[in-house]
């Protein structure tokens, strides 16, 4: 299926795109176009059609608004090195927005046509792709709910669509990001929607996430619903814990256990780490260990991951049973070392070696 191209009449002139990409920011403008494509039960997927962005009309009974029926993706394409324009494991967030609309009952999208979309996106806005290193096209593709009706059900119509944003830093690198450790929340639990990349998620999380900042914090760190201990992921972020320094370190995350994000920059940085040398696993990690384990030195650096933020390191951890620093509470030397890694891959200009690029234009 290929996708029906309508160019915008009235798009950014190209002095405005250029001072725009220049100082991108994070999801501050948006590129010219954007994708729609209609799914209905009756008639599964229709044609994909690239057009002007533009604001959308809903009737106001619209399944999504009541009930939330919503998933989305974060996926970046990056500037390289000889001008072109290459994606960063496009397939994984395909495969990864299949299985969160089939948890959220929404229609599976093959994968053949959301990365014909992605593509013809980035062809088409590909003025909008930043030049420089830790800038990128931020891609959101997103699908809701469209059946008018109130009765709680799957709903029989769907839109998918597909936006994109120049994208700078999500974090300031050289500062250490402050975490507040939630224990009067909970994001997932087992059978919950944990692992699946849905809005409803992250409204679940606004009110933590509101705690954090009044604490000073930057995001929320999850811990189980069950226990009550083991540390989960961030707000919008993967967790990584350097155990020791040198050729010797141990990079840890926890576990997937069925009610974290399968992160797949936290996938990355698993290859990422151990082609470095280090000695890379996953497990489990409670909120004791990390504070003990930053007082003994055992824990010698933590960073997050994600799309958005790539690789960010985390200093001050705050919560109801204190507040403790890693280290110096600046970013850590393998942090730098695995962030840079990765956006070399992502640039283009470090081999390639698990053929993570996908290249566009
Ligand atoms: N965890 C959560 C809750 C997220 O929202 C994200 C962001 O996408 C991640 C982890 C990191 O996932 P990825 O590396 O695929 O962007
Ligand atoms: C991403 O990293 O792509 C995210 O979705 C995190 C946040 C912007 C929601």
């Amino acid at each position: 299926m290929s996708v029906t191209i309508t160019p915008s009449t009235h798009a950014v002139p190209d002095a405005e795109r250029e001072e725009k990409v220049a100082a991108p920011g994070f999801g501050k403008y948006y590129t010219d176009h954007m994708v729609v494509c209609e799914w209905t039960e009756a008639d599964g997927w229709g044609t994909p059609e690239l057009k002007a962005y533009a604001p959308i009309s809903l009737d106001p009974a619209a399944m999504v608004f009541h009930y939330g029926q919503e998933i989305f993706e974060g996926m970046k394409a990056y500037r390289q090195p000889d001008g072109s324009i290459a994606l960063f494991r496009p397939e994984a967030n395909a495969g990864r927005f299949k299985r969160s609309a089939a948890r959220i009952a929404l229609p599976e999208m093959p994968e053949e046509l959301f990365l014909e979309t992605v593509d013809a996106l980035v062809k088409q806005d590909a003025g909008w792709v930043p030049e420089k290193i830790g800038e990128s096209l931020y891609i959101r593709p997103f699908m809701f709910a469209t059946e008018v009706g109130l009765g709680v059900r799957p709903s029989n119509r769907a839109l998918y669509m597909l936006i994109a944003t120049p994208a700078g830093a999500y974090f300031n690198p050289a500062n250490a990001v402050t975490v507040w450790i939630s224990t009067e929340y909970v994001r997932a639990a087992l059978g919950g929607t944990g692992e699946a990349k849905c809005g409803g998620n992250y409204a679940a999380s606004l009110v933590a996430q509101r705690a954090a900042a009044k604490e000073g914090c930057d995001q929320v760190v999850w811990i189980d619903a069950v226990e009550r201990k083991w540390i989960e992921e961030m707000g919008g972020m993967n967790l990584y814990f350097v155990k020791g320094s040198g050729a010797g370190a141990t990079i840890f995350t926890p576990k997937l256990t069925g009610t974290l994000l399968p992160g797949i920059t936290r996938d990355s940085i698993l290859s990422v780490a151990a082609d470095l040398g280090y000695k890379v696993e996953e497990g489990m990690i409670s909120v004791d260990q990390w504070r003990d384990g930053v007082a003994s030195g055992e824990i010698t650096e933590i960073f997050a991951c994600g799309t958005a933020a790539v690789v960010s390191p985390v200093g001050c951890a705050k919560s109801a049973m204190g507040t403790w620093v890693t280290g110096d509470g600046n970013p850590g030397v393998i942090t730098m070392q695995i962030r840079n890694t990765l956006l070399g891959i992502q640039h283009g200009t470090i081999a390639d070696t698990h053929h993570w690029m996908k290249k566009v234009l």
